[in-house]
């Protein structure tokens, strides 16, 4: 390839691959098949309204910004689909503020004379909403809309609204539209593992709310995000490496992406179209020398030690590599097995839990959240994003190797 031919496909990978953004556009997004179904489903089902929970980072809303494609006016003129996130200081009148700030009003002033051209102004549905909003008047607003349009607000972030009484107030709102105007449907967006943590007084609206939990992303869907982004640069992927990948990602995709966009970007630098693992080795380098101060920051914080006989990074990449349940959650004998692959010798629980209870302390972050009764804790990384960057850091130091990952933990150290 010619150097002006590499510049350019290395910066086209940076079009394909997008590890800091959510997906916009349907072509590149992969899998979810059974989450897309759910949603529509619900959208097109009168008086039905949804709720997108799951962890940090798994695509969440990536996957309420494809959804417009696939929704079927039914006899209604628009979609509008206003896409709006939460932060910190919202209450209830200022999220609707925000939704009907997105909704343009065209306002056509006919004619005058022979040559004259009309005159068009477009304003906002908000820009003279004043007063109150009160479910009361969202419920007359989305009335108005829905008499033509699918009506689709989607409210990201919903996890960062303070309080009780502004998720009631959605309660409210949920019940009254689902009785009252049926082609509206909200859309819930947050991070959670479970419905609670994000309605208030959930029961009461649980026939009109369908929920749809997010789960990590499958080997086979985060396998595919690589393959369509090589394949969108006319690139290739040796089926090792895009397994490395996989694995490196832990179901989430930010990974896949990051590691997608460095791996591609050095072979094409070596003048090649096919991506190997010595790629993605070299990737790993990059990814953990790039990463978010605050991973970094916490990695740091959560293994420091002034003793250099101290265990505390081998301690917490085992506890990355061990065995977790749906919600990410190990338990301290998970931890048994490859802490002893790390160390090369049988290490039973008592060598580490120490360093377990620690990782739970204020003084190491906390790095890792613990629940359930003594002698049955069952812990997890209170950021998910930092179990990938811990076995990436062991790579990179040599603490284990690539083949060590796709061995399975309980099958003996
Ligand atoms: N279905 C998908 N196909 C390809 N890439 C995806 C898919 N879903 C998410 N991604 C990528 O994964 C990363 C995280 O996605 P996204 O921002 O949608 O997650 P999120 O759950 O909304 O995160 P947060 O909890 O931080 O709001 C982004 O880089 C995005 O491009
Ligand atoms: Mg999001």
């Amino acid at each position: 390839m010619k150097t002006v031919e590499k510049q350019a496909l290395a910066l086209r990978a940076g079009g394909v691959f997008s590890p800091a953004a959510p997906i916009r556009e349907r072509d590149v997004f992969a899998g979810r098949t059974d989450q897309l179904r759910s949603v529509i489903d619900a959208i097109h089902q009168k008086g039905q309204h949804v709720l997108i929970y799951g962890e940090r980072g798994v695509g969440k809303t990536s996957l309420a910004n494809v959804l417009e494609p696939f929704l079927a006016p039914k006899g209604k003129t628009h979609v509008i689909a206003p896409h709006i996130n939460c932060d910190g200081k919202d209450d209830f009148a200022s999220i609707w503020r925000k939704i009907f700030k997105q909704i343009p009003l065209v306002d056509e002033t006919p004619a005058f004379g022979f040559r004259g051209e009309a005159k068009k102004t477009v304003t906002s549905l908000g820009q003279d909403l004043d007063g109150e909003i009160t479910p009361d008047v969202v419920l007359t607003i989305a009335h108005a809309l829905a008499r033509k349009n699918l009506f689709i607000p989607i409210i990201d972030e919903f996890d960062r609204l303070a309080g009780k009484e502004v998720t009631q107030l959605f309660t409210d709102t949920i019940k009254a539209l689902s009785d009252q105007s049926p082609a509206t449907t909200i859309v819930l967006v947050g991070v959670a593992d479970t419905v609670e943590q994000l309605i208030a007084e959930h029961q009461s609206v649980e026939r009109a709310l369908v929920q749809v939990r997010m789960p990590r992303m499958s080997r086979a869907e985060l396998v595919q995000i690589v393959r369509n982004g090589l394949h969108a640069l006319g690139m290739t992927i040796q089926a090792e490496a895009n397994g490395f990948i996989a694995t490196l990602s832990q179901g989430l995709p930010h990974y896949t992406h990051l590691l997608g966009l460095h791996s591609s970007r050095l072979a094409i630098d070596n003048n090649e179209k096919t991506v190997r693992v010595k790629h993605v080795e070299g990737a790993i380098r990059k990814a953990i020398a790039g990463a978010q101060q605050t991973l970094q920051r916490a990695y740091h914080q959560a293994t420091i030690s002034p003793r250099s006989d101290n265990l505390y990074k081998q301690a917490l990449l085992a506890c990355a590599l061990a065995d977790a349940d749906q919600l990410g959650y190990f338990a301290a004998g998970d931890v048994r097995t490859p802490m002893s692959r790390i160390m090369k010798k049988p290490y039973e629980i008592a060598a580490f839990s120490r360093h377990l209870a620690d990782f739970c302390n204020a003084e190491r972050g906390p790095v890792l959240e613990r629940i359930g009764l003594p002698r049955r804790y069952r812990f997890r990384f209170r950021n998910p994003l930092l179990q990938p960057f811990v076995i990436m850091e062991g790579l990179a130091h040599g603490m284990i190797k690539r083949t060590d990952l796709t061995r399975r933990n309980n099958h003996g150290a």
